[in-house]
């Protein structure tokens, strides 16, 4: 199948039989396989007399291209780029790269995932060919207390690759999800695999959401939005992924030295619910407040009840009043 949407990835029509000859298989064979296409959300058109296409086109994720985003600053830190057409999470992976061994700058990249991870136990809805599911691993030294902040920084560099590439009007929600008019347009999980006082190595997940179907509405249970929605020029995966890449990797390497406070401001200029009535939500409690800001760690500043508070933890989930 992953021939055959490689071929469809042009956006143009090609007949069955055309199709059928290219891959060396039968005409029904050759429909048998778009049914599939059409079973991973990807809208495929059948005309008469026309043959088959995929309305638009798909970007498919390509090593070459992805390779060209990252500048020369950045290519000595980078282990490996992996690319997977289909696997259960990245995430899953890395770990499993990490726990085998030193994966210190590997990178992996699925076109799908099919149990993909969010924060707080939920999943991420995966799709085929639309969106962005990428994993990098990088190894700290001096234990867990490197990485404070590290996953808001994270998402203070994934805002800055969606900029450079013209997308605007993106905001952050504490700790780390990037938002467009208070939809969910992109998330990070972050996890750690090794001694969280001596070596070990983080796994950044980082999920955007680019050009997904309407269709995957119904499985997810929060307002998303797709950043093809807000930026007048296609915004290409491939060019995505290496700045994304590229930016990790120069916050990686020197973030032992800035800590969060080097990003800190960034985030503060896009935070989305400054001064807003919010809704802490905990394992087994919830706290209302209003957002005073975030600390030199990362952790949010709630005045409750006029009193000042201060939250961390990746098993928070803040939600907005409307
Ligand atoms: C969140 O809940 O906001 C975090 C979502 C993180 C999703 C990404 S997609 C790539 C990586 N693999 C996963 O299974 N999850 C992360």
């Amino acid at each position: 199948m992953d021939r055959l949407l490689t071929i469809l990835s042009d956006g143009r029509y090609h007949s069955g039989e055309n199709l059928g000859k290219e891959l060396g298989i039968s005409r029904s064979a050759v429909w048998k396989q778009a049914q599939k296409i059409s079973l991973l959300g990807i809208l495929l058109e059948s005309k008469k007399g026309c043959g088959y296409r995929i309305s638009g086109g798909l970007e498919l994720l390509d090593i070459n291209l992805i390779h060209r985003q990252l500048s020369a600053a950045v290519k000595p830190l980078l282990l490996k780029i992996q690319l997977l057409s289909t696997v259960s999470s990245t995430n899953i992976l890395a770990r499993q790269r990490a726990e085998q061994d030193n994966a210190s700058g590997w990178v992996v990249l699925a076109e799908e995932q099919t149990s993909g991870r969010g924060r707080r136990g939920k999943s991420w809805v995966s799709p085929y060919g639309c969106n962005l599911y990428l994993s990098l691993v990088w190894g700290f030294d001096g234990g867990v207390k490197e990485i404070e902040g590290l996953s808001l920084a994270v998402a203070v560099v994934v805002l800055r690759g969606l900029r450079l590439l013209g997308v605007e009007g993106l905001s952050l929600k504490w700790p780390n999800d990037l938002l467009y008019q208070n939809k969910k347009i992109g998330g990070i999980l972050l996890e750690v695999v090794g001694d969280p006082s001596g070596y070990c190595q983080v796994v950044i997940g980082v999920g955007v959401n680019i050009n997904m179907s309407g269709q995957f509405s119904g499985s997810i249970a929060q307002a998303w939005a797709n950043v093809s929605e807000l930026s007048d020029s296609r915004v290409g995966r491939n060019q995505l992924a290496g700045i994304i890449i590229d930016q990790l990797l120069l916050l990686l390497s020197k973030y032992k030295k800035t800590g969060f406070v080097g990003y800190k401001e960034e985030w503060l200029q896009h935070d989305a619910f400054m001064n807003k009535k919010v809704k802490l939500l905990m394992m087994n409690n919830s706290v209302e407040g209003i957002v005073r800001g975030i600390d030199n760690s990362g952790a949010l500043i709630l005045e409750v009840d006029g009193a000042v508070k201060i939250f961390s933890g990746g098993e928070i989930s803040l939600r907005g009043f409307e």
